[in-house]
């Protein structure tokens, strides 16, 4: 059960970031005790008695990490762009949940016409990306399924992550321009990072190394 003696909560995100962080922390002595597909639970005890992990969504990781409710978290570079990090640390660069942030439209879509209209999750990256050319566009928030914007007409293109590359082409759509590369980090709560320095630093330092280990 978990109890008020945690010492250390780790903010994660169900899916590929949770698959992708457990090994990197189970280098630091850090693993589930149960699995949380298998649970409605949000909350879990490891086997490192000082440490719980809170599994949620991605896009609020920031959040809970900024307002100390968890010491550290796993983030992507996409999300901690369109949230408040003057609290965080971003101190390990995971290089897990790798995808490209890309500008995409239907094939013959003119995207050179003034008063652009853009669907994204990422309307500030989005937003800052087009001023830095000297473009103002209208960012259009979407939760999800970007994809579909253009295709209906609710956008001349759209700002979203690739991989593969599968969801664009299955909708018809192809990439017009790279924004940035996307990777995940390991934040840490500004005020944890001071308090809790003999509990997160250990951690810090094993994560690193996983993650060297695992480059070369
Ligand atoms: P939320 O549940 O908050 O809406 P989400 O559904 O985007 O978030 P995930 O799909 O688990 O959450 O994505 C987590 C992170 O993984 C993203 O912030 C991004 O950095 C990265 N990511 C998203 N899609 C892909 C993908 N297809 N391949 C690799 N990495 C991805
Ligand atoms: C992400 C993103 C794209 C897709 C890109 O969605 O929003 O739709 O992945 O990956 P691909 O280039 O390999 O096709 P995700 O799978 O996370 O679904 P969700 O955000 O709707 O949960």
């Amino acid at each position: 059960m978990s109890n008020q003696s945690h010492k250390l909560t780790i903010a994660l995100s169900k899916g590929r970031i949770l698959k992708d962080s457990l090994p990197l922390l189970a280098a630091a002595g850090i693993e589930l005790l149960e699995s949380p597909d298998d649970s409605r639970k949000l909350i879990f005890d490891t086997s490192h008695p000082e440490v719980r992990i809170l599994v949620i969504r991605a896009s609020d990781v920031p959040t809970f990490v900024s307002y100390g409710a968890a010491d550290m978290g796993v983030a992507g570079k996409d999300v901690l762009l369109e949230n408040d990090v003057s609290n965080l640390y971003e101190l390990v660069d995971l290089q897990i949940a790798r995808c490209r942030l890309m500008l995409a439209s239907l094939p013959d879509a003119d995207l050179e016409k003034p008063r652009l209209k853009i669907a994204t999750k990422y309307t500030s990256t989005t937003r800052e990306w087009f001023a830095k050319q000297g473009r103002q566009v209208e960012a259009v928030k979407l939760y999800g399924s970007m994809e579909l914007a253009p295709v209906v007409g609710l956008a001349d293109a759209i700002v979203d992550v690739v991989e593969s590359g599968n969801t664009l082409k299955e909708n018809g759509l192809v990439t017009r321009d790279h924004i940035m590369d996307i990777s995940s980090r390991l934040v840490v709560n500004r005020a944890s990072m001071k308090m809790k320095a003999g509990l997160i630093q250990p951690i810090i330092d094993q994560v690193a190394s996983a993650v060297r280990d695992k480059a070369a």
